[in-house]
């Protein structure tokens, strides 16, 4: 691969209000593990390490994991890998509370067992930012904020973030580690993309108010922002081929949807004016969001990862191109939101921060 023009490379942000600086393009690690299993193109131990050099040749230094992806696959890749690494230049994410196997939640047992399962696959001393992949309704969440506060303390964990939450449940999550006066959340891991963006309506307002960085998981929505799909041929390979096989149907309803489709026009429009891939347009558009400190993209090849990364620094898209976008991609907007902020247009105080996620970064 050519060498990564120092003009290109990933700029660094702080993740939310923590003195914690992040690669602006997070390296997610889905596609790590069980190769020739049931999802296509899960890369094998030795092209995982080269994918992770890659990045790093871009100057990145934010990895995401989780202790669910490929069955721990992904955490054991990453910490085989990790063992040639000068370990405190990397940002290791990962998380708790995955899907499967089911039954495991949020309790202080359960978190303590997992911090040293993931410690050991991943073959390091602590994880810098520890994440609950879901809210865990049989768990009060004093013992879970306790528990992540607790793991701070001893060094296992440096930060702590939460993940697919709604609006109450992020509020609920700052206020109690207010209340308790321990170790505050910093970082909110959410679906967010120009064809998904429900979670401005309150997970984002509250990152926005309360100094959480959003950490945007899905950015092409499966590949489906990258321009690679045509709305009138149903798609046979990639994510989205391999899910309209094993959930027949969901081909259908984006095929359906006009909404999607004059995203993809506009995103083609504004690549095809600045020299660049839609799938830079698609992730560019999020860079520019002042919530965002930095955007997790997922690549089952280099070249992917390097058209991806290209996204990151050396050029933006205008005021016009952003508002273009924003436009065609705006979500219906429920009751009661369009009436609060029509109320509220009228009354702009400067001393109080804006409840709006805005288009400058
Ligand atoms: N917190 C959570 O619940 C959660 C959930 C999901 C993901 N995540 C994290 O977020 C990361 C990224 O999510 P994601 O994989 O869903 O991201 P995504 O960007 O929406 O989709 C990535 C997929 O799109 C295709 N693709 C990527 N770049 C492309 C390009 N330049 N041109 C054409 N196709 C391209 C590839 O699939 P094909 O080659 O197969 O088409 C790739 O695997 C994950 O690795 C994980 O770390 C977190």
């Amino acid at each position: 691969m050519p060498a990564v023009p120092e003009e290109c490379k990933l700029p660094h942000n702080f993740l939310g209000r923590s003195g914690l600086k992040v690669a602006n393009m997070c390296l997610g690690t889905g596609t790590f593990g069980n190769p020739g299993g049931s999802r296509p193109s899960q890369a094998t131990e030795e092209y995982s390490h080269q994918v992770l050099d890659r990045y790093v040749q871009w100057g990145g230094n934010f990895i995401d994991t989780a202790d669910v992806y490929s069955q721990g696959l992904s955490e054991k890749y990453l910490g085989s890998w990790l063992t040639r690494q000068t370990r405190d230049q990397v940002v290791i994410a990962t998380k708790v509370r995955g899907i499967v196997p089911s039954g495991v939640g949020l309790s202080r047992r359960h978190i303590v067992q997992n911090i040293q399962n993931s410690l050991s696959r991943l073959q390091t001393d602590y994880v810098d930012l520890y994440q609950m992949h879901y809210w865990d309704n049989g768990t009060p969440i004093e013992e879970t904020l306790r528990t992540f506060h607790d793991l701070v303390r001893c060094g296992k964990v440096h930060y702590a973030g939460a993940s697919n939450v709604v609006g109450w449940q992020l509020q609920k999550i700052v206020c109690t580690t207010d209340k308790l006066g321990i170790n505050p959340f910093i970082s909110l891991q959410q679906q967010y993309n120009l064809a998904c963006r429900e979670s401005e309506f309150e997970p984002l307002q509250v990152c926005k108010m309360e100094g959480l960085g959003v950490l945007p998981w899905g950015p092409l929505k499966g590949g489906l922002l990258s321009g690679k799909y045509t709305r009138d041929a149903a798609p046979t390979t990639g994510r989205h081929g391999w899910k309209s096989t094993k959930y027949p149907g969901s081909w259908n309803s984006l095929q359906e949807n006009d909404q999607i489709w004059a995203i993809i026009d506009a995103v083609r429009d504004i690549a095809n004016a600045h020299d660049k891939s839609m799938a830079q347009v698609s992730l560019r558009w999020l860079l520019q969001k002042d919530v965002v400190p930095s955007v997790i993209i997922g690549a089952t090849t280099l070249n992917q990862l390097d058209d991806n990364l290209g996204a990151a620094s050396g050029w933006t898209l205008s005021s016009e191109e952003m508002a273009r976008l924003d436009k065609v991609s705006q979500p219906t907007i429920p009751y009661p939101y369009e009436m609060v902020w029509r109320q509220n247009d009228t009354r702009s105080n400067p001393f109080q921060s804006s409840y709006m996620v805005s288009n400058t970064n």
